[in-house]
Formats: structure tokens, sequence, C-alpha cells
């Protein structure tokens, strides 16, 4: 019976050696180690055996079982790896040929609305700068005119970042664009048009409606005798733009520590135009930035006489704009980076 096992492994790699297709290699299988196959024969006579030889027969038998299952999948996987290559070369593929598959990306939708938006700028004499991600807490509080000690800054609940050794003066995840103000007063000089746009972080507890990071677009424009009358028309123009000739802009007053007086600034909705729907929440009008009348302590920061020169700022919720423009109404699924989400505009 050993010798039978033995001779039988041979007889199936010999014959392995000529088989060059998956057809004859199932018939081998079949011949074997199929219901009426040849080592199933030999296996069968096993309970025929003296009870002291099963064991030690028994398994031997199984290793040859296993070895013989084992060349014949082996012998399968390379039969089936060389009939693609085969495949490959009977196509003939063209490697230059356009592929016919590939897919153009696009801009993100923020990108795509910071874009328009920088288009305009640009058209009233505005020019685009940018800022670091990674702030110092001068230039995001103090030169903002908002001080350690200000209330003013737990409305900006703030990441602080280890590592700066001035403890006055530590690095933070910038809250908001307006830093920029100052480094570009700093960096430029007056007469001054500049808009900055640019990710901005808060330690937020998260939900449908505050992201840790969100998209905001800054505006300062300084010049000698410039007034709130400036500001007004730049931005009913900017909402002209956006949203229509019909559009009114509305400026309310709202307390902001680097600007005096200060507004909170609000479109018709372009939605209803006006009358109160759902997006503008019934009142006709959309909040969508902030805005004032430099504060003299801030011009001063940026190197700037205030008895020479005044300004005004302005803060775009870009990430908002966004939101709006699409009736997006999960502010998180734009730094999701989900593409099933990103391939809708
Ligand atoms: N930085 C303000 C904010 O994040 C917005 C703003 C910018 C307001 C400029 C006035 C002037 O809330």
């Amino acid at each position: 019976m050993q010798d039978k096992l033995q001779q039988l492994k041979s007889k199936v790699l010999h014959e392995l050696k000529a088989i060059k297709n998956s057809d004859a290699l199932r018939d081998l299988e079949v011949k074997y180690l199929g219901r009426k196959g040849e080592l199933t024969e030999i296996l069968k006579g096993l309970k025929d055996l003296a009870n002291e030889e099963k064991p030690k027969i028994g398994a031997l038998a199984n290793d040859v079982k296993k070895e013989i299952e084992e060349v014949i999948n082996n012998a399968k996987w390379e039969i089936d790896n060389a009939l693609s290559d085969d495949a490959a070369i009977k196509e003939k593929i063209d490697v230059t040929l356009p592929s016919g598959l590939a897919t153009h990306g696009h801009l993100h939708p923020l990108t795509q609305v910071q874009k328009e938006l920088e288009e305009l700028f640009k058209s009233l004499g505005f020019f685009v700068a940018t800022g670091p991600d990674l702030e110092s807490e001068w230039f995001n509080f103090d030169a903002l005119n908002i001080p350690a000690s200000h209330p003013a800054r737990d409305m900006q609940d703030t990441f602080f970042v280890d590592g700066n050794s001035d403890t006055n003066n530590r690095w933070l995840l910038r809250t908001q664009t307006s830093p920029v103000q100052i480094r570009s007063m700093l960096q430029y000089g007056v007469p001054l048009r500049v808009i900055v746009p640019g990710k901005c972080f808060r330690n937020e507890a998260t939900d449908a409606r505050h992201e840790h990071t969100f998209h905001q677009l800054e505006g300062l424009m300084v010049d000698k005798n410039i007034s709130l009358a400036n500001m007004k028309a730049i931005l009913e123009a900017v909402a002209k733009k956006l949203y229509g000739e019909s559009t009114k802009i509305r400026l309310r007053p709202k307390f902001y520590p680097f600007v005096e007086p200060g507004v909170n600034g609000e479109v018709t909705c372009f939605l209803c135009r006006g009358t109160g729907c759902r997006v503008c929440k019934q009142t006709g009008w959309l909040e969508i930035f902030g805005a004032g009348m430099v504060h003299p302590d801030v011009l001063r920061a940026g190197g700037v006489n205030p008895d020479e020169y005044s300004g005004f700022a302005f803060g775009f919720g870009l990430t908002r704009l966004v939101m709006l423009k699409y009736g997006i109404d999960d502010i998180r699924l734009l730094m999701s980076g989900d593409k099933r989400f990103l391939d809708q505009f």
C-alpha cells in the first residue's frame, strides 16, 4: 500500500508536467482525486488493513493527498495567469490611446466660490494675500484689540498649540482671517486694498452647523478719507454680483473689537427675494459677513497713523456662502473628503 501511494504520487507529478490548459488539469484532478479517482480507490482499501498498520498508512495517505492537491492548485494558478498574459498579447493594447475611463477632477466647491470672489474683488482693485494657519496670539488677538483679559476672546474657542516659549504670545490655529489685516499693513503699507481667503479653526463641539475647520474671506481697504459709505458701496457691489442686481444689503450694529463702528452684514435672501422663506428663516435676509471701520488701535498695530488714514474691514463666511449657494445642510460634509459628496459639484 505504501508503495502504491508513492507510485501514484510520482505518476501525478509526471503527468502534470505535460499539462498546459485548465481542461486537461481538471481531467487530471478527476482521474486521481475524483469520487472514483485512483487515490480515492486506494484510500477505500485502508479499512482492510491490519489495525496496527492503519494509523501509519492512514497518515501517509493523507500527506500524499494533500501534496497532490497542492501541486494541482499551484498548476491552476500558473495556467490562469499565463492565460491572462496570452489574452493581453492577443488584444494588442495600444498604451498610447486615451483610455476613455479617465475622469477629470474638479475644484472643491469652496475653491470655486473663493475663485469667483477673488475675481470680483480683483476687478475692484483688491489683491489676494494669504497668511499662516498657525498664528501667534498677538496677531490673532492682541493686535486686533482683543487683549488676554478681554471677554471677546470667549467668542472664539481656540486651539492653542504647545511649543512657543513666549507664554505671552502662544501659538494657536487662527480663529479668523483677520490677523492678516495686521500682516498686510505691516508688509505692504498703505494705501491698501487686500482680500484674504483662508482656513480658520475653532474648538467647536461639531454638529451640522459647527465645524472645527471652516473658511473665511477677509477684506481690508485703508486710504485717506475712507468712510462707511465707501464700505457700503463695495459690499453692495459684491452682493449684487453674487445674487443679482435687485439685491440689497442691510447693515446693523454689531460688536467686533477690531472695528468701530462694527456691523452685521445681511443681503436680500436669494431664494425668496425678501418675502421670507425656509432658507432665510422667514426674515427675508441672509447674514453673510461682519464688517466695520478699522479701529485706530488696529491701524496703529499695523504701523499706520490713524490721524492720517482710515479704512474698513470685512469678513465673509466663505463656508456659509457655499452652503447657501448649493443648499448644503451639514457643514461637516465640506471637509469630509467624501468623493461621493464632492462629485455633485
Ligand atoms: N473676524 C470676524 C469673525 O470671525 C469677522 C469680521 C472681519 C468682522 C472683519 C468685522 C471685520 O467673526
